[in-house]
């Protein structure tokens, strides 16, 4: 069986973040092919093209790597505003500028949780607006969507809500498809 080794990103960047919680719960149910290692954006400075037009900071740098080298990005968004929060906005600005180009053609699945009704719907078509300019491709399907997440989750991060559990797990298995065809054959 193919292994997958899939990179997460949270782009909330508090402690008990839902959206974190969510991600976490995406890595204890992955399939035994699929591996999931989360990245921080906690380090990624604010983007200043005067500081960093020739010299990328290593923190950045680090995460160009990890994405480049994955099988596929996950990414699970809050909703702030409408939209994605700033702080992963600026991760976003300032990996396009990598020479890695990291999201090039890389397969990414978006997913996203919110106290409200939405789910962070509106954030996540803003997100696959981005991912356009950057050559990424997002999967179209499934999507997820934690809506009410306050009450899918207990304070410890245990995920409590089955067909919560049920779509990750599909999305998951979807999202390896998908970037085995995007990747195209790698056994020969
Ligand atoms: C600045 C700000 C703007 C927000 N705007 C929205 C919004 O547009 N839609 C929404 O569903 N929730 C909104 N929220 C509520 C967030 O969905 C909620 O705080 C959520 O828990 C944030 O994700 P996290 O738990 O992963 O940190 C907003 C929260 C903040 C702090």
């Amino acid at each position: 069986m193919k292994k997958f080794n899939f990179v997460a990103i949270s782009g909330s960047l508090r402690e008990s973040s839902y959206n974190t919680m969510a991600l976490r719960a995406a890595q204890k149910l992955a399939p035994k092919n699929i591996s999931i290692e989360q990245l921080s954006i906690a380090e990624v400075p604010f983007y200043d093209q005067d500081l960093y037009a020739d010299t990328f900071p290593q923190a950045v740098d680090k995460l160009a790597e990890a994405i480049k080298a994955s099988d596929a990005v996950i990414i699970v968004t809050p909703e702030y505003n409408y939209s994605i929060p700033g702080v992963l906005k600026n991760a976003i600005d300032f990996l396009s500028r990598s020479p890695r180009k990291p999201f090039d053609m890389k397969a990414v699945g978006i997913m996203g949780a919110s106290p409200g009704m939405l789910g962070s719907a509106r954030a996540q078509y803003h997100l696959r607006q981005v991912m356009v300019y950057l050559n990424a491709y997002v999967m179209n399907r499934p999507e997820i969507m934690i809506p009410q997440v306050n009450s899918k989750f207990n304070e410890s991060g245990d995920l409590l809500d089955n067909r919560t559990a049920e779509q990750i797990l599909k999305f998951l298995d979807s999202l390896a498809e998908f970037s085995a065809k995007m990747n195209g054959p790698s056994d020969h």
